[in-house]
């Protein structure tokens, strides 16, 4: 069941998710050769905390961070760790999803590391516009598998790229992940009428390679991998369908 939330409930997961996105934007500026990811995952809840809110992530079915940071081939759900050192020409996926008055904002953005290579830069780039054309095509009474599923899917698969299947966006506020899964490859399950009020996450994970079969760590339990050690990469947003067509809640 898709919840259409009310206009005090928008209100809420737009305070939310306008924190999330400053927190994003306040630990970007830390990413440098020689930072570990336990110490963003310190900023991050000492920012998330300060504002008076809780960092999702944390406990959330056993996962034992504030927030996910996501390295190379590691699609998402990466674990910040003090072994984990940032070098030149890494990517870098940070997610942060905050509750704010018992409201859900979710956003993520992929990072350069110093200097990065061409196919890297060209992934981070083509993996944003393909967020950025799905949000533009959202609009109230078209198909929820029109406007994102297929325009990723469309544009990602020429430049011999490819969208994770096992792995979505979702519903998103007054709980972590609701109703619909959103598919970011054209999936018939997506067939579903979208509606104002109604508010979920685009978060394409994209691989430099037409494989987009994903592991997930056996030790950890959660870290998901490319299987072909390919480099993956992941931007997010929160975004209300709109009576006109979409707002993107996580911004700043
Ligand atoms: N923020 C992720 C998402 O976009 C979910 C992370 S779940 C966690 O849906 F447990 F790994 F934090
Ligand atoms: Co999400
Ligand atoms: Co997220």
């Amino acid at each position: 069941m898709i919840i259409i939330k009310t206009p005090p409930q928008i209100q809420g997961i737009r305070k939310s998710s306008k924190l999330a996105a400053a927190t994003l934007e306040y630990l970007s500026k830390f990413i440098q050769p020689g930072i570990c990811t336990e110490k963003l995952n310190t900023l991050a809840h000492q920012f998330i905390t300060n504002h008076h809110a809780i960092p999702a992530p944390l406990n959330y079915g056993g996962f034992p961070k504030s927030i996910c940071t996501s390295l190379n081939c590691v699609v998402c759900h990466g674990i910040p760790s003090t072994n984990e050192i940032l070098k030149e020409g890494d990517i870098i996926n940070l997610d942060i999803t905050t509750i704010l008055d018992g409201y859900f904002g979710d956003i993520s953005a992929t990072f350069p590391v110093g200097k990065i290579t061409p196919t890297a830069q060209n992934l981070i780039n083509r993996t944003q516009q393909a967020l950025n054309l799905a949000i533009t095509a959202i609009e109230p009474n078209k198909y929820l598998n029109e406007s994102v599923g297929k325009v990723i899917e469309d544009f990602i698969t020429p430049f011999s790229f490819s969208p994770v299947r096992e792995l979505g966006g979702h519903g998103v506020g007054l709980k972590f992940h609701e109703d619909p899964f959103v598919f970011h490859f054209n999936s018939p399950q997506n067939h579903i009428l979208l509606k104002p009020g109604m508010i979920f996450t685009v978060e394409p994970m994209i691989n430099t390679s037409p494989n987009w079969r994903v592991n997930i760590d056996p030790v950890d339990g959660w870290t998901v991998r490319t299987t072909d050690g390919a480099l993956s990469c992941q931007f997010e947003h929160t975004i209300l369908v709109t009576d006109s067509g979409s707002e993107v809640l996580t911004k700043l």
